[in-house]
């Protein structure tokens, strides 16, 4: 198999002695992928994280890492600017504006282009190529022009949105047939899979019929795999005895209060961090509770730094959690702990212990994979997850205290009833909670997309036949 990705797996990044430092590559998509091919054989096709650097590929445990190299402007225009300046605001819902420049779209199509032809190069003959995300929804198109043997299957990690906001792309028919390139087109939530239906149809005159399309004189399977993480490994390291003393460690450095609040995300104005910030400030304002009995810990991973709506969000953030200290803290008894850094999974695993109450509060979010972390992580039975409607976790997490991220009052109600939560209240909601994380993992996952991507036409034989 040839797993594609904007990302490898880690940041590689070459040092003046001519070794190469690696970081596990931030965000779901790894965290998701890398149990799934460390179990497997196959190549994984990437960027690694640094432009204008020209890596080898590297083999390690049966997996090759392929690097793909990006030039500043390429990093600029492709993954600064039409993926994420363009389609990543525009995917959530334009939660920000999007912006539309023509460079980026050649870029993007000039960056694209380079994963198809190395995917080509790579693939043997009959092979899986499994595509993942927005920032390569070109790619099944031009590589199956490239190599009609192979099975290609798309993934998308982000929501597919409705035609409304779709169809401001100028560039929509384009990206439509590229993502037709595929055998199978993967969703999380059926949602999705329909807005992208209504969209073929609309677009490029596709017919359709029960989850497939006929394009271009194929059969294309399209439908919802709603991705989750490597549950058990999760829950295993939550029950060592180092995450369990590093958790008892963490509370009382933070003075024993009775309740710690915990948000954990890539620093991403789709995350709603600011929404948790201004409900726990009026809860506080209004003293109940007060700071002596509840703090909040913020671990925020650095994300997109160089882009401009970034900047403006953190430096939102930062004001908010600055004026929350500075009007609610006491000396040694600061209302919110803010560490904007990237942790070790021992020790994010050790603040999921330790929190009593976990705040997922997206404005959108494709899945969130943070909230079923928490939920497996809790292997005490213990904790109260607040999770915003606008996930695609809360259609799976149905037990989870759900909120309506825009409506300040709801999430305060919310917030303030999962402190408040009865022990026994908070044990059958994560009882549940933990029967569904367990059970619907990223090996389902990934079983469930791959078998019904086998299930699609017969490449070599039909390659053959050509
Ligand atoms: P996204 O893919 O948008 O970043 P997810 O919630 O699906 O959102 O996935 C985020 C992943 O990044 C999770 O696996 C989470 O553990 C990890 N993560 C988030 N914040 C941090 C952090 N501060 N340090 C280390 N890992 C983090
Ligand atoms: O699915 C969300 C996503 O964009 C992934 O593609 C990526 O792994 C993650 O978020 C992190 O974003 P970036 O690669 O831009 O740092």
């Amino acid at each position: 198999m040839v797993v594609l990705a904007n990302r490898l797996p880690f940041d590689l990044e070459p040092q003046p002695d001519g070794t190469t430092k690696a970081r596990q590559a931030p965000g779901g998509l790894v965290t998701a992928l890398q149990p799934i091919l460390s179990r497997r054989e196959g190549a994984w096709v990437g960027w690694p994280g640094t432009p204008d650097t020209e890596l080898e590929a590297t083999t390690t445990d049966g997996l090759t890492l392929e690097p793909i190299s990006l030039t500043s402007d390429e990093v600029d225009q492709y993954y600064e600017g039409f993926s994420n300046a363009t389609l990543w605001p525009l995917y959530h819902d334009a939660v920000a504006p999007s912006e539309f420049h023509r460079p980026w779209w050649e870029a993007y199509r000039r960056v694209n282009d380079r994963f198809a032809r190395r995917a080509a190069e790579v693939a043997a003959p009959g092979a899986t190529v499994w595509i993942h995300d927005y920032q390569l929804q070109l790619v099944p198109q031009m590589l199956r022009a490239l190599r009609p043997d192979v099975r290609i299957g798309f993934f998308l990690h982000i929501p597919f949105p409705p035609a409304e906001l779709f169809n401001r792309l100028p560039w929509r028919r384009q990206i439509v047939a590229g993502l037709l390139g595929a055998d199978l087109i993967g969703f999380q939530l059926p949602g999705g899979t329909r807005n992208f239906v209504r969209l073929a149809k609309s677009l490029l005159d596709v017919p359709t019929s029960g989850g497939r399309l006929n394009y271009d004189g194929r059969t294309i399977k399209v439908g919802a795999f709603p991705i989750s993480i490597d549950s058990a490994a999760q829950s295993a390291l939550a029950a060592t005895p180092e995450v369990h003393d590093a958790a008892r460690k963490l509370r009382a450095d933070l003075g024993n209060p009775s309740k710690i609040i915990l948000g954990v995300d890539r620093l991403d104005y789709t995350k709603g961090i600011d929404v948790r910030l201004r409900a726990f400030r009026e809860l506080l304002a209004e003293k109940d509770p007060s700071v002596d009995d509840a703090v909040m810990v913020q671990i925020a991973t650095p994300s997109r730094e160089r882009l401009e709506s970034y900047i403006r969000m953190r430096e939102g953030i930062e004001r908010q959690v600055g004026s929350l200290n500075g009007d609610f803290g006491k000396i040694g008894r600061p209302a919110v702990h803010y560490l904007h850094q990237s942790l070790p999974r021992e020790e994010l695993a050790a603040f999921y212990v330790a929190a009593d109450v976990m705040t997922v509060t997206p404005l959108r979010d494709g899945m969130n994979l943070v909230a079923k972390e928490y939920v497996a992580c809790r292997v005490d039975g213990g904790g109260t997850l607040l999770l915003s409607e606008f996930t695609g976790a809360a259609r799976e997490l149905r037990a989870a205290l759900q909120v309506n991220p825009y409506d300040t009052d709801g999430v305060k109600d919310g917030l303030r009833a999962a402190l408040n939560m009865t022990t026994v209240a908070a044990r059958r909601q994560m009882r549940s909670l933990r029967r569904q994380v367990l059970t619907h993992d990223v090996d389902r996952w990934a079983e469930s997309f791959l078998s019904a991507l086998e299930g699609t036409r017969d490449h070599v034989t039909e390659a053959r036949n050509r």
